[in-house]
């Protein structure tokens, strides 16, 4: 995996030109010299930015802090923050070049995020680069709160934020019928606020420079620029960071492709020609992951390999993970594979429907968002399919996929 920034897009944010790690002096040369100012001051301007989660779900950041730190005024407990570098998602790679190349804008974040909700603790939550990142922690002498690394299990689910919060209390990492929601009621059953590294690094750009300049990058309705993984057949992957809005046609490369997956394994097919008109929206790009699918790949067959992955990852204890998802991942082989298809297309049609929005977490609403949108995307193909034959010609496996235990 390389990580780049390809010169068309727009000066460095988050990551290094040169794509060499920063330690702290690095660092305090590149970005300046961080001011804690006061919180009010900072909500403002996280505010004005229109800062939003790079967890995936896009939720604005102004609102989850606020929400945190009026949870802490109200219970009388003391906050708790977890920066989220768990990157369950198998393709996505950014998370991990910005810890490695530019820990300390994490860190930044995280002390910026801390002292705005009044937390008693922080801890920083990844799958690996344990030792990294705590000699980055330890050149940081001056940080108001200690930060403790948790390393997670190497999960789809344990970047959740239920799963992490329960986690660092010392349970499984596993999500969990979370009422209250883990900003009420998180860590040691504090309120806790979870922020994806990305975010936390955003922060404190947005701390340093300002709304006005967060805004130079993105469009009017979703300012800023995201950490990418681009997956191009043949090549390795690559983490860049584009700014919203930049056509999708100039991050990768869409002719010969028959289809783009974008905000990853809980994200959408969108059919190259589709694709070509559109830009990098933040609404639908998830973890940040782009693939381009080459038309001699066969949608179907991918599809069906990460679903298999989806529901073997699911804790199983809600029913549209332990009935629904393995249905409609068994029932996507069918479809996957050339010859009679009989009913499963109206099944996983609505089995969809029965598994949306009935889980304690997202993660069967994330899978049903592939399903139909590769039902959609490949209608041609499962149609071929249905005859008999595939259009495909490679059927060497593109997505990765971990292997099962
Ligand atoms: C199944 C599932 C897996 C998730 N995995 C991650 C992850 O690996 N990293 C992450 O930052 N957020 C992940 N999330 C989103 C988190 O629950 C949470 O919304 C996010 O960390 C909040 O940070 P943000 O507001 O900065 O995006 C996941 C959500 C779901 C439903
Ligand atoms: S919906 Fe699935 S992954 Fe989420 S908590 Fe329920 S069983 Fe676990």
């Amino acid at each position: 995996m390389t990580a780049t920034f390809p010169d068309l897009h727009l000066p460095p944010r988050l990551l290094a030109p040169d794509a060499t790690p920063a330690d702290l002096a690095v660092h305090q040369r590149r970005y300046g010299p961080l001011s804690h100012g006061d919180p009010e001051t900072l909500l403002r301007t996280v505010a004005e930015s229109g800062l939003t989660g790079r967890g995936g779900a896009g939720f604005p950041t102004y609102r989850k802090l606020v929400s945190v730190a009026e949870a802490g005024r109200r219970t009388g407990r003391a906050p708790v923050v977890v920066a989220n570098g768990a990157e369950g998602e198998p393709a996505s790679h950014k998370d991990k070049a910005l810890l490695r190349l530019s820990p300390h804008l994490v860190l930044d974040g995280l002390q910026l995020a801390a002292r705005t909700v009044g937390a008693g603790e922080a801890y920083l939550a990844v799958e690996d680069g344990v030792t990294w990142l705590e000699s980055a922690l330890a050149q940081r002498t001056a940080d108001p709160l200690p930060v403790k690394v948790v390393r997670l299990p190497r999960s789809f689910l344990s970047g959740q934020a239920a799963a992490l919060a329960r986690y660092v209390s010392g349970g499984a990492a596993l999500p969990t019928h979370q009422r209250p929601p883990v900003r009420e009621r998180g860590v040691h059953r504090a309120p806790t606020l979870v922020q994806n590294v990305e975010t936390l690094a955003h922060l404190a750009l947005v701390a340093r420079y300002g709304a006005g300049w967060y805004r130079t990058a993105g469009t009017p309705t979703q300012p800023g620029s995201a950490l990418c993984t681009l997956h191009v057949p043949g090549r390795e992957p690559r983490v860049v960071e584009a700014p919203y809005g930049l056509p999708l046609g100039r991050l990768v490369p869409l002719e010969g492709a028959r289809a783009v997956l974008v905000g990853g394994y809980h994200g959408t097919w969108i059919p190259a020609p589709e694709a070509a008109r559109l830009g990098l929206d933040g609404s639908c790009l998830g973890a940040g992951v782009l693939a381009v699918l080459p038309v001699d790949r066969c949608g179907l067959a991918e599809t069906a390999r990460v679903l298999r992955y989806l529901a073997l990852q699911s804790a199983g204890r809600c029913g549209p993970c332990l009935n629904g998802l393995p249905r409609i991942a068994t029932a996507f082989r069918t479809l996957a594979a050339p010859g009679p298809q009989g009913t499963v297309r109206a099944d996983l049609a609505r089995w969809s429907g029965l598994v949306e929005g009935r889980g304690a977490c997202h993660h069967p609403d994330g899978t049903v968002r592939l399903v139909r949108s590769a039902l959609t995307a490949f209608a041609a193909e499962a149609d071929a399919h249905a005859r008999g034959h595939c259009t495909a010609t490679d059927h060497t496996p593109l997505l990765p996929v971990p292997e099962e235990d």
